[in-house]
């Protein structure tokens, strides 16, 4: 028997350690012991081998423009969305693909290996949606790229968004987006909700909308989202993403809320980097962190992930592709400290953010695609302690990036790694 490639000697997530046979860019066999020749091995003996990073939410149109024309004054939301307006008349095709392939190779390096990034349809020229889908199109063969339709200044707000959002899907874009809490009034944004809903389902889309993105607490679009989830049958196709005036509605609604989301299989993603950066700039102290009802809303059954969102963009001036930061900034704000729950923050930049983009053949079982990565750490929850290199990364069954271990992290005082390792929680 001979592999193309063979992972030899890793520590799964499970905990299981395992050989990885890969062959035709599938995983072939998962075994103790694989006795058998192959074109490559890759020795992952004491390493974590995970199935790769997924983000499932980003702005990849806007990434690596920090600065440009000048940086977020106050730090809001709003002077964001101001400052990208500034910058969109500057866009020019090449610049927004060349700042998205740079993006795409830094993600590939730390293991993140599918990404679903918004795109700002408010544009008449669609310049980005074209850069995007010429983008999507280059990284095929080693990033899954989805794109949202995303009217940036709002679907009715903005004068020919909705015509744009409609021509960005005709053109190939793959995911309904929206965001109703930017509409001039709430009754806009509950109307943009639905007819937005309503595209997708006649189109057989997914949904993925900016959703109350504010410290408002009356801010309650998700209530509409999940309604019409209901009433169109899109059950399991539609998310909220960044919910943050959830962190400030009454207990008694929210307790209304979540099961309605449970029942409409509408997934969450919250952004704890960016959440907590821009959510509460309008308090003094107590200061509001800003970031959704994360524990509550697992225990409510609801399926949630973790998104980036921005990396030096206008609205974050941070950030370096690693989903382990996001995950890691996610455990501390969502106090999600228990061995447990930690162990979940790490499924929930992995397998969680997977199932809420609909990926398929994502995971490290026999028939799937063929893509892990090998981590310089012993097991989920050290991976997310050191955020260590990644060693090896494969992609569809090719090996994409290398990393070298970082010595200062194998010894402490001069001991060597085992004795770290033997201190880590697993
Ligand atoms: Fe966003």
């Amino acid at each position: 028997m001979s592999f193309d490639l063979i992972v030899r000697g890793g520590t799964l997530t499970d905990g299981r350690v395992a050989d990885i046979g890969i062959s035709g860019g599938r995983i072939a066999a998962i075994e103790a012991k694989l006795d058998a020749e192959a074109g490559e091995v890759i020795d992952a003996a004491g390493d974590l081998v995970a199935p790769p990073f997924v983000d499932p939410h980003f702005h990849m149109d806007a990434t690596l423009s920090y600065g440009t024309p000048r940086i977020n004054a106050s730090g809001t939301l709003l002077e964001g969305i101001g400052l990208w307006g500034e910058l969109k008349p500057l866009l020019t095709h090449e610049a927004v693909k060349e700042r998205a392939l740079a993006y795409c190779d830094w993600a590939v390096s730390m293991g993140l290996l599918a990404i679903r990034t918004h795109v700002d349809t408010c544009d008449d020229r669609l310049l980005a949606v074209e850069a995007l889908l010429d983008v999507r199109k280059t990284v095929a063969p080693y990033l899954d790229l989805q794109l949202v339709a995303f009217p940036q200044d709002g679907f009715y707000r903005d004068p020919t968004a909705r015509e744009n959002t409609i021509r960005a899907l005709d053109m190939g874009v793959d995911v309904v987006g929206g965001i109703p809490h930017f509409e001039r009034t709430m009754e806009d944004g509950r109307r943009s909700v639905t007819e937005l809903c309503e595209i997708a389902a006649e189109r057989g889309l997914r949904v993925d909308m900016h959703c109350d993105e504010t410290d408002d607490p009356l801010s309650r679009h998700i209530e509409q989202l999940a309604c019409e989830t209901q009433r169109l049958g899109l059950h399991g196709r539609v998310n909220g993403s960044h919910l943050t005036s959830m962190h400030s509605m009454d207990n008694y609604y929210v307790s209304k809320l979540l099961p309605l989301m449970a029942e409409a299989e509408v997934s969450a993603v919250p952004n704890p980097l960016i959440n907590i950066v821009l959510q509460g700039r309008h308090d003094s102290y107590p200061k509001r962190r800003g970031m959704t009802r994360v524990p509550e809303m697992l225990k409510a059954g609801i399926r949630v992930g973790f998104g980036q969102d921005c990396v030096l963009d206008p609205w974050y001036s941070l950030g370096t592709a690693d989903m382990l930061d996001v995950a890691f900034m996610g455990l501390h704000v969502a106090q999600m400290t228990s061995p447990a729950d930690m162990r979940r923050c790490f499924d929930m930049v992995t397998t969680e953010n997977a199932a809420i983009m609909g990926l398929e053949g994502y995971g490290l079982e026999v028939g799937n695609v063929a893509s892990l990565v090998v981590l310089d750490a012993g097991n989920p929850i050290e991976a997310l302690r050191l955020r260590p290199n990644r060693l090896c990364v494969v992609s569809k069954g090719k090996i994409v990036s290398r990393k070298q271990r970082n010595d200062s992290r194998l010894t402490i005082d001069g001991r060597p790694s085992s004795v770290r390792r033997r201190h880590t929680a697993s």
